[in-house]
């Protein structure tokens, strides 16, 4: 993928305006989200959320580092993007999501300016490519595509056609193949275990 600098001196995929929401400021998240953002995705997702497929290569795991977004208005969080180091097939590449906003605060553009941020972030931190489990007409507009993850597969059942990839450098994706497996480092954290409490009960 090839980004401009821009006038505002922003990286930006070609062809892709992240320039919305401005009152909406894009930040690394702390510890003080954690029970923000655990909220917000179970208004988007429902426990459900963690049976996931792609919940399989998360459990456990830290995001990469750098990768763990908040959206804030006014200091409140209203929007979450993670993404998530893996191997896919031999390939050093991220996983990205949950992506959620909440939803007093959707269609104002903290969905596409989570994702402007977080592509950036991972192709400044010198990432080559992302897959994702995710809708098509949300994700097509950054350049994900299913013909890149086409050799590779998920541990667990998914709708292929919503298993995407982008490459954030040309050809990164070309010789995936295989399983795509959890590469992160190890979460040891207590919020953790009771989260997993939580649900197990
Ligand atoms: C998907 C989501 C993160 C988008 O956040 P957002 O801040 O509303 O996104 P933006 O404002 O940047 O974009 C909104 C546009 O995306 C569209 N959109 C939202 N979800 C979509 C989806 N699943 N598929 C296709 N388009 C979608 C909206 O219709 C809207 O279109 P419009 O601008 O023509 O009205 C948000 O709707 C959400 O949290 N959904 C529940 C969680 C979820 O499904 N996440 C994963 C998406 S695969």
């Amino acid at each position: 993928m090839t980004f401009l600098l821009n006038d505002m001196q922003t990286l930006s995929p070609i062809g892709f305006q992240p320039f919305v929401a401005p009152e909406i400021e894009i930040v690394d998240e702390g510890q003080c989200d954690i029970f923000a953002r655990e909220s917000l995705l179970d208004a988007a997702f429902g426990p459900a959320r963690f049976d996931k497929t792609a919940q399989r290569l998360r459990d456990g795991r830290l995001p990469a580092p750098g990768l763990a977004l908040a959206a804030k208005a006014a200091g409140a969080l209203v929007g979450t993007l993670r993404l998530w180091p893996v191997d896919a097939g031999g390939v050093q590449a991220l996983l990205l999501g949950p992506l959620a906003v909440a939803k007093t605060c959707r269609s104002r553009g903290i969905g596409r300016k989570l994702m402007a941020e977080g592509l950036f972030r991972a192709f400044a931190a010198g990432h080559k490519a992302i897959l994702l489990v995710g809708d098509a007409p949300y994700y097509e507009p950054f350049g994900f595509a299913r013909r890149h993850t086409l050799g590779l597969a998920l541990p667990g059942p998914v709708d292929e056609a919503r298993f995407l990839g982008l490459e954030l450098e040309t050809g990164a994706l070309t010789n995936a193949s295989g399983l795509v497996k959890a590469a992160g480092a190890f979460d040891f954290s207590a919020h953790r275990v009771e989260t997993e409490f939580l649900y197990a009960a």
